[in-house]
């Protein structure tokens, strides 16, 4: 029954006394050598002369050795050998058809085109939650711009009145020298002070200007921010980073969005600077803050502070909003995990940004009681594990 199973094994199976000369080779074995341009049965060959030398040693050293054998015209044979050492030593030598081979390499192709395929597919997932959060700061960065735009642009609007009420009051002047009697003429000059208004004219116009000025820098600071955001999100590379400098443009760039509805408290610590994807680490704050507004329904407190404990820095997001219901807890880091309202939701942040924190080598641990608020604690180690 054995030799009946032998015969029939698509592998070859080649016994071999200890010192390499062959006892049996079984039919799939002898099909493989008559294929084989080196080896043929007519040879005799013997295990040290189809083996690379190490083959031996490895498996008197180890019991087994596996590798592949060149099997001319650059296919190759899958090989394992083993030393078996019950009833005096000898070796098996177990050989797979270059088909079966093909076929594993189908499937180790197969399988790297899947990756290949399942990164790109993340990459996607990760832009799309990115244009979603993108999407919600643009409305509040608009919002933000369109505020001191307008009432700039209506200073202006009253500036150009007061100028001309000005250039008037300078017509008026030029008349009264002009004229043979002046002293006559600054009874009229009053008057047209009095009806161009000249004195409220005088109060308000520096409180105007200063206005407009401030106007223009929130603008340009909403501008720069924008910039610094933009600016960590191009360059992604492992650097040692300022941790406090990402949370910080971060939030100047969400505020914009949560300033209606939240106070912010910053509790920062002393922080080493940690080495990170920085752009990336920046999304996460994002997402935990754009979370963070969108569980306080009316009024609350968003708080965030960082500390250093040991060889690891955390950050955390702390909210006074709706909290987490304890049997959800378990499922909000799930893709597409979302309690809220579509269009509003894409439930992908908080995946995304567990993955970067494993990239990381870090975590992201929850606390949440309901109605009370709940706080994400991204804790991160200051340094990479080598390799
Ligand atoms: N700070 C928080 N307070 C209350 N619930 C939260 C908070 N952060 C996340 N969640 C819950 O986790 C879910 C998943 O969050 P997330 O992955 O960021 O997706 P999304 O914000 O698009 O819903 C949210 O829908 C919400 O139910
Ligand atoms: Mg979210």
């Amino acid at each position: 029954m054995l030799a009946a199973t032998l015969d029939r094994l698509r592998e070859g199976v080649l016994l071999c006394r200890a010192d390499g000369s062959r006892l049996y080779t079984n039919p799939a074995a002898e099909t493989l050598f008559r294929a084989h341009p080196l080896w043929s049965p007519g040879l005799g060959l013997a295990l040290q002369d189809m083996l690379p030398p190490e083959a031996l040693q490895k498996a008197d050293a180890g019991g087994t050795w596996n590798d592949y054998v060149p099997f001319g015209e650059g296919r190759m044979l899958a090989a394992r050998l083993s030393l078996c050492s019950e009833g005096g030593s000898h070796y098996l030598l177990l050989l797979q058809d270059p088909g079966l081979v093909r076929d594993d390499q189908d499937l180790l192709r197969r399988h790297a085109e899947l990756n290949v395929r399942l990164t790109a597919a993340q990459e996607k997932l990760l832009q799309a939650e990115k244009m979603a959060s993108i999407g919600q700061l643009a409305a509040g960065v608009a919002h933000e711009i369109n505020n001191p735009i307008g009432y700039v642009h209506s200073n202006l609007g009253s500036l150009q009145e007061y100028l001309s009420s000005l250039f008037a009051l300078i017509d008026a002047y030029e008349r009264a020298l002009r004229s043979p009697d002046p002293r006559a003429q600054l009874a009229e000059i009053d008057q047209t002070r009095e009806r161009l208004d000249i004195d409220f004219i005088s109060r308000d116009l520096p409180q105007l200007m200063t206005e407009s000025r401030e106007g223009i820098e929130r603008v340009t600071r909403i501008v720069r921010d924008l910039k610094d955001f933009s600016r960590s999100d191009r360059d992604n590379s492992w650097k040692l980073a300022d941790l406090h400098a990402g949370i910080d443009s971060t939030i100047n760039i969400v505020w914009n969005e949560l300033r209606y509805k939240a106070t912010l408290e910053k509790r920062y610590g002393e922080l080493p600077l940690v080495e990170c994807l920085q752009s990336e680490l920046n999304q996460v704050f994002m997402n935990l803050l754009l979370n963070a507004g969108q569980a306080i329904a009316e009024r609350g407190v968003i708080t965030v502070s960082t500390g250093q404990q040991g060889e690891e820095v955390w950050a955390e997001v702390a909210d006074t909003g709706a909290g987490i219901p304890e049997e959800m807890l378990q499922r909000i880091f799930d893709p597409f995990f979302t309690t809220k309202p579509v269009g509003t939701g894409t439930g992908l942040g908080l995946s995304i940004s567990y993955g970067i924190a494993a990239k990381h080598h870090g975590r992201i641990e929850v606390e949440s009681k309901p109605g009370e608020g709940s706080r994400f604690r991204v804790v991160l180690p200051i340094r990479q594990p080598q390799d």
